[in-house]
């Protein structure tokens, strides 16, 4: 009898704060971030096979490879090779978050592969060879392995776990106006301008003072995004709302869900072309 697939979720990655301090000689940024996650994301599942394979379904799957260009697999075959493992996986994507969009995509597929294979491939004690891997698939995947709110320094790799109780299961609307933003295009056109680092109190609570450097580069690149923040800004009930990571995706955070869904069913009429997602945060 073949086994049940083992599945993992790929939770949306929102940097609830990010902070540009310093472009590097290396052409990649000095960042102090807030990472913090959604219960909801894309779907891997994993069945053991002889090789590794992908295969992609939902909304998103349109254009997305399934071969070595998919960081899914990528990350598949590093930690196969990391570990020695002779083992193989069938894995299958469910891709319901938009492509890059800033709340981690690729980041946060690769990342879920890496915690799906460690459990499917009964790898125990590799923690030291999966930080590695993570670190060298991107930017945002170490935070992504770890899933749950942090603060990030460096190139936002170098993580602390942080004390987050008060923001646990806080209604959370993404929205995403349908544009695709490459994130190196959008930090190339952050104004060199230091703002100030990211003082966070612990345990958390939500602070006006947080902010995302990149919202007006990527506003300069996809006026839309304003509009977005507008609109969310607008809303009754919205505690806090900006725009995740190089966007184009914004978030609100809600104090209740009937805030949350209201908003999202007047934007949905207002706004059918944009893609929304009712979630909280984990
Ligand atoms: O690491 P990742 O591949 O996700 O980064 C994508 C691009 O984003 C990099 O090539 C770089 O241009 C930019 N980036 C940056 N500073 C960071 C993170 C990403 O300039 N801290």
């Amino acid at each position: 009898m073949t086994e049940a697939p083992v599945r993992e979720t790929a939770h949306a990655k929102i940097n609830l704060a990010l902070h540009v301090r310093e472009r590097m000689d290396d052409g990649y940024h000095r960042l102090e971030t807030l990472f913090a996650f959604a219960e909801d994301g894309d779907v891997l599942t994993a069945q053991a096979a002889s090789d590794i394979s992908l295969t992609i379904s939902g909304q998103f799957a349109d254009g997305l490879p399934s071969d070595e260009r998919n960081l899914v697999v990528t990350a598949a075959n590093a930690l196969r090779v990391a570990t020695g493992t002779a083992a193989g996986a069938a894995l299958h994507l469910e891709k319901k978050l938009p492509v890059a969009s800033g709340i981690g995509g690729g980041s946060a597929d690769a990342a879920a592969v890496l915690r799906l294979l460690v459990r499917l491939w009964k790898l125990d004690g590799c923690e030291q060879q999966f930080a590695a891997i993570a670190k060298s698939l991107g930017a945002d995947v170490p935070a992504c392995l770890l899933s749950e709110t942090c603060f990030g320094e460096g190139r936002g790799e170098r993580l602390r776990p942080l004390s987050a109780a008060p923001l646990r299961d806080r209604p959370l609307l993404l929205i995403n106006p349908g544009v695709a933003l490459e994130t190196g295009r959008v930090f190339a056109d952050w104004d060199g301008r230091d703002r100030g680092g990211l003082v966070l109190s612990e345990p958390l609570e939500i602070d006006a003072g947080w902010r995302n450097d990149l919202e007006a580069p990527a506003i300069g690149l996809v006026p839309e995004i304003g509009d977005v923040l507008a609109e969310l800004r607008g809303r009754s009930g919205v505690e806090f709302s900006a725009m995740s990571g190089s966007g184009a995706t914004c978030f609100g955070l809600f104090e209740r869900i009937e805030d949350r869904d209201a908003a999202a069913e007047k934007l949905s009429q207002t706004n059918p072309d944009w893609w929304l997602m009712m979630s909280s945060l984990r």
